[in-house]
């Protein structure tokens, strides 16, 4: 018998067992707090996109990304020190349980990269189709409000969802 079997086996079904409690927390998160009451967050990161739910990014993430606002996905959206840590401060206390970094281990920047998003935005999963997101009417995956209709107001419910029609790839 090969002695390392069982403790590989071991390792494989930890991350298995680890990689459902993670996705199970991110669902948990996401039903009980969608939370963006915040008026500084929403006016500082609401004015460019809609102000994205701070469960659905782990509180690494929201560090790194406040740590770097001056190179913000191609824009400049850097804050004053005060306004910035104020910020924080509300990410990180409504951020999902979950750490998301990425498979180097750095953390995630992007809800639409992360595993439990792509989980639930995957082609063919309630009316998405292969290349909606770079569609013409939609875009990018970051421009959650074609899709979710109060996406500005941190409704993601089932029933404020149209998927556009045009929004399909011939
Ligand atoms: C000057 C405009 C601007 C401001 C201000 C701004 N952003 Fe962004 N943000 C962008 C752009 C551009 C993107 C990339 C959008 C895309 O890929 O379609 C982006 C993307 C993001 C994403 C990734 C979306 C995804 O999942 O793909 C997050 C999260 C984010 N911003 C958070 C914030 C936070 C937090 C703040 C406030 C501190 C903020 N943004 C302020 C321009 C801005
Ligand atoms: C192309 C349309 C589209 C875009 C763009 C989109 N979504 Fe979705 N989203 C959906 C669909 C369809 C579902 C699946 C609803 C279901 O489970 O029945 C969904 C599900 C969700 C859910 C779970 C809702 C629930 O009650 O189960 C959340 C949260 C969510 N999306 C957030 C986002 C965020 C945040 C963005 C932007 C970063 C985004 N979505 C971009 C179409 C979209």
């Amino acid at each position: 018998m090969n002695a390392r079997f069982p403790a590989r086996a071991l390792r494989t079904l930890a991350l298995v067992v680890a990689t459902g409690a993670a996705a199970a927390a991110m669902a948990d998160d996401e039903n009980k707090q969608m939370n963006i009451d915040h008026p500084v967050y929403r006016s500082e990161c609401g004015s460019c996109h809609i102000a994205f739910p701070p469960a659905l990014l782990g509180a690494n993430s929201w560090r790194a990304m406040m740590a770097g606002l001056d190179k913000h996905f191609g824009s400049d959206a850097s804050l004053d020190a005060g306004t910035a840590a104020v910020i924080t401060k509300f990410l990180v206390a409504n951020a999902g349980r979950r750490d998301t970094s990425g498979t180097d281990g750095s953390p995630q920047l992007r809800i639409s990269d992360t595993p439990w998003f792509r989980k639930e935005h995957r082609d063919g999963h309630d009316g998405i189709t292969q290349g909606i997101f770079r569609s013409e009417a939609v875009k990018s995956a970051a421009n959650c409000a074609a899709c979710h209709r109060d996406a500005g107001q941190g409704d993601y419910s089932e029933r404020n969802i149209r998927i556009p029609k045009n929004g399909a790839r011939s």
